[in-house]
């Protein structure tokens, strides 16, 4: 968890459903001391990727990354949370927004990252398959 978040932006709360949180180590972290872009990116496809899985009741796979934007550094040793929310639900595909947040001790919460990912259902022979009726996130 990060001791201080400075700058705290506006957005109030993050958006949609926790789906994953883990602490971002020393090994994740680039030359700079902050940590790399990449594996934030893998770590949001991981939390779309669960809702996604919920959603088709089944094998997925990401087909697209939409959108994305790093909006602040993530220092080593941040608690991080992602939260997705379902935004569409096409015939075999599913658009999840994912949000990273960062907070402190002090319950101060920041988002660092942003993006549309879009998963596909996929069958054991990897091929597409509808996304079954009434799926929500
Ligand atoms: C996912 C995969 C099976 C889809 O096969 P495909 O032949 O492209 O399938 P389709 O063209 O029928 O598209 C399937 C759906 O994905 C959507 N889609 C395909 N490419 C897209 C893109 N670049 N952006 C957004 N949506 C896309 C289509 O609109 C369609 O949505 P719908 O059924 O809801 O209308 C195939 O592309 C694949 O195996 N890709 C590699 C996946 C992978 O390895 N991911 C990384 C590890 S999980």
């Amino acid at each position: 968890m990060a001791d201080h978040i400075d700058d705290i932006d506006s957005d109030p709360l993050p958006a949609g459903t926790l789906a994953l949180q883990t602490i971002a180590m020393p090994a994740d972290a680039n030359w700079n001391g902050d940590i790399f872009g990449g594996w934030l990116v893998s770590q949001m496809d991981l939390a779309g990727a669960v809702t996604a899985r919920r959603a088709a009741r089944g094998r997925i796979a990401t087909v697209a990354i939409d959108s994305m934007a790093f909006l602040r550094p993530v220092p080593v040793g941040a608690v991080i949370s992602c939260y997705t929310q379902l935004l569409d639900i096409g015939r075999t595909s599913m658009k999840i927004q994912v949000e990273v947040w960062i907070s402190d001790h002090n319950s101060n919460q920041a988002k660092v990252t942003e993006g549309i990912f879009t998963f596909v259902a996929i069958d054991g022979t990897g091929h597409t398959r509808p996304v079954p009726k009434a799926s929500a996130n």
